[in-house]
């Protein structure tokens, strides 16, 4: 399931970060790429322990835990601290699948990446080029969304970053691991959460609504792992 998520950050907290990032230097981005991905990536990254890349990081983590939406899609058990990527001059990034597993750095902790996910900070208009090409169960998917906006994907499928021609695609990813692994499962849940929602606005007060609601508990419990 692919879900886009818009308005994470505010266009102030856009600026602000373009701010940040503009100031910062730049290294290259296979520092974080597996061995068949370094082949392929062509782009730019702020070091993990660049203090913008913290400031930052820190900014989407707490505008990640005020997203229903982020929270009805991920079941987020755990979030990689978000990093921080440019694209230039023609850079891409051919197709890939992510790492499994990530260590955070600087701790003892690893994450299963369930979920990989990209926000754009910079505006479609500014760069030609740089979409985010997901190969989806239901065909390729194409993504360039407006700065402050999310895409949450799969981390099982193979994507690309399509050659930057013009201006500069900044963006921050990471990882989610969830508490449901699996993607059926997970996907399942957030129809029903999002009918629940909406039957809630439209129909507030039917008994079906509570009926439904200790479905949707018991299905996380059957399937969460902690
Ligand atoms: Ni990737």
């Amino acid at each position: 399931m692919l879900v886009q998520i818009p308005g994470v950050l505010s266009s102030e907290q856009v600026l602000h970060a373009r701010q940040l990032l503009d100031a910062a230097d730049w290294v290259d981005g296979r520092v974080t790429a597996g061995s068949q991905s370094a082949q392929v990536k062509n782009n730019l990254q702020l070091p993990e322990d660049h203090p913008a890349a913290r400031e930052l990081g820190d900014l989407i983590l707490t505008a990640l835990q005020n997203s229903a939406l982020f929270a009805s899609a991920a079941l987020p058990l755990r979030v990689f601290p978000p990093l921080f990527n440019l694209y230039r001059g023609g850079q891409s990034f051919g197709n890939h699948v992510d790492n499994a597993i990530r260590q955070i750095s600087g701790t003892p902790l690893r994450i299963r990446t369930d979920l990989s996910a990209t926000l754009f900070l910079a505006e479609p208009d500014e760069y030609d080029g740089g979409e985010l090409i997901i190969d989806d169960v239901y065909g390729v998917q194409a993504v360039k969304l407006p700065a402050g906006h999310l895409v949450l994907y799969p981390s099982s499928s193979l994507h690309r970053v399509q050659p930057v021609t013009r201006g500069a695609r900044l963006a921050s990813f990471f990882w989610v691991q969830s508490m449901v692994r699996d993607d059926a499962a997970r996907t399942m849940l957030f129809d029903l959460d999002t009918s629940i929602q909406r039957l809630g606005t439209d129909v507030p007060g039917h008994p079906s609504i509570v009926e439904l609601t200790a479905v949707y508990h018991n299905l996380v419990r059957r399937w969460a792992e902690l």
